[in-house]
């Protein structure tokens, strides 16, 4: 008989926890930064409406409009009260520094400084988790960053002795990156929450965010010389190598011609990479990317050569993902009314069109994992990967925290995963039933089926309701996979 799955949760965090420290290592570039996170209630949204004056059918069609980028304060308000009614999670580059500091000046002062980007934060939670090495890049370290990250000795980033050889130092003790600080705005919104001005009524749908951005050297794209230079060293110490941070690149600076430039030299760094370590596994994590040509442009050139093995995404990624490669329609669909069977189809296309290994589709209620035949682990070991790094993501929103050693059984109830599961993995189930693939009573025991010519392993997650912050989460769940699934294989 299967196990039940907190049998398997419980099974999987043990095996993974104990031979996390097997593993050779994991680089992570380029994308780091501070996050400011600041609780915005609606009361001070309101406030902050108020005080630009803003009327409510203006600021109704500015949120309908939905422009994705910020040149003033009220483009700012637009997505986030945007986020708040529709409850999608989104990033927007603001375009210049006195916009970006009208904000700093003028939300509550409340608010705390995180570890930032994604590179930041899974490098952060591998080397609290206890991967060997965990190589990490960052294009600014000022101190308030430098703080931030863990003081473990597993995490380091590469630089350039006096000899000019390269050397891997603990970020807090490099002295020779730029040190200027861009704080990345992050207001966490919660579930429930309502605003009400003129005749407009919103309540918020889910626990979410919305981000303003201005990092101009993170929109440049820039890789510090040591990363790039020590490469070669870098691969034969990993297992896998993620890459993030270009949905931040500034396309009215660079132009469409400096756009494809940044992307080719990172192309150029995976190739060198895969040379010096042909085993590498290269994966590519999304962030939401408001302009469409650049993501067009990464994925027309990277393409070519089938750069990245695997993916991982959420539900608004994906759909942005599916719009740049020739699916559009069903982009659109699926944004405009989402359902688990246009999930299911569009993560198909992606792995076809783009050639993956594998793609991970993370969002609430449930994981989702594609792999081709023949990937790195087998089903059984995937599953178990994906429940760990459930665990260590619930723990990370209960807390805010990544913990090694997690009591399970206080801190969740793992029972109630053989009985209640979210509505997410019960509509796949139910996919998967009326597409003849399984029934649904053995998928929603098993969570394996064959998708197409791809495993599908998908389970039901650990769900916190009050999550203490949702920035970063996705990034937790896809790094603790990947090292898991490593770790298993
Ligand atoms: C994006 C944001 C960064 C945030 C991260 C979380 O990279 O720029 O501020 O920490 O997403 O995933």
């Amino acid at each position: 008989m299967s196990k039940t799955w907190s049998e398997l949760y419980m099974d999987s965090y043990q095996e993974v926890t104990s031979n996390l420290k097997r593993i050779n290592g994991i680089a992570i570039g380029f994308n780091t930064n501070v996050d400011a996170i600041y609780h915005m209630r609606s009361d001070l949204i309101v406030d902050l409406i108020h005080k630009l004056g803003i009327d409510s059918v203006a600021l109704y069609k500015k949120v309908v409009k939905w422009k994705g980028s910020i040149e003033d304060p009220e483009d700012f308000i637009a997505g986030l009260c945007g986020c708040f009614e529709k409850g999608r999670a989104s990033e927007w580059i603001i375009q210049n520094e006195e916009t970006y500091n009208y904000l700093l000046e003028n939300l509550p002062r409340e608010r705390t400084l995180r570890m930032g980007g994604q590179v930041g934060i899974m490098a952060n939670v591998l080397s609290e988790l206890g991967v060997p090495k965990v190589i990490v890049h960052t294009s600014t370290l000022p101190k308030e960053l430098k703080n931030l990250f863990v003081k473990s000795k597993n995490i380091v980033i590469p630089i350039h002795d006096k000899n000019g050889n390269i050397t891997f130092t603990q970020p807090r003790k490099v002295k020779s990156i730029d040190d200027r600080l861009f704080l990345h705005i992050i207001s966490e919104i919660d579930k429930g929450d309502g605003i009400k001005i003129g005749n407009i009524k919103w309540i918020c749908p889910r626990n979410n965010r919305f981000i303003a951005t201005f990092d101009p050297p993170n929109a440049k794209l820039d890789i510090n010389l040591s990363f790039s230079d020590g490469i070669n060293d870098i691969a034969k110490l990993i297992d896998v190598l993620i890459i993030s941070g270009f949905h931040m690149l500034n396309s009215s600076e660079l132009g469409i011609e400096g756009v494809k430039e940044r992307i080719k030299a990172v192309l150029n760094l995976i190739q060198q990479a895969k040379q010096a370590n042909p085993k590498l596994l290269i994966h590519l994590e999304l962030s939401s990317t408001k302009n469409e040509m650049i993501l067009r442009e990464l994925f027309n050139l990277s393409r070519k050569d089938d750069y990245f093995d695997s993916l991982g995404c959420n539900e608004v990624e994906l759909a942005e993902v599916l719009n740049v490669i020739g699916e559009s329609k069903l982009s659109k669909n699926l944004s405009l009314e989402p359902t688990q069977a246009k999930f299911l189809q569009g993560c198909l296309k992606i792995c076809q069109k783009l050639s993956l290994k594998r793609l991970h589709f993370h969002q609430y209620g449930s994981y989702v994992l594609f792999t081709e035949t023949g990937y790195l682990a087998s089903n059984e070991k995937l599953k178990q990967a994906l429940c760990y790094a459930s665990i260590i993501t619930a723990y990370k929103a209960l807390t805010g925290e990544t913990k090694k050693k997690i009591d399970l059984v206080t801190n969740f109830d793992l029972k109630i995963l053989n009985s209640r599961f979210h509505k997410s993995f019960k509509e796949i189930a139910a996919v998967l039933e009326n597409e003849n693939i399984i029934t649904k009573e053995e998928f929603l025991t098993k969570g394996i089926a064959t998708y197409n010519e791809y495993n599908l392993i998908v389970i039901p997650t650990l769900n916190v309701s009050k999550p203490k912050y949702t920035v970063g989460l996705g990034d937790t769940v896809s790094s603790t996979t990947l090292a898991a699934e490593i770790t298993l294989r």
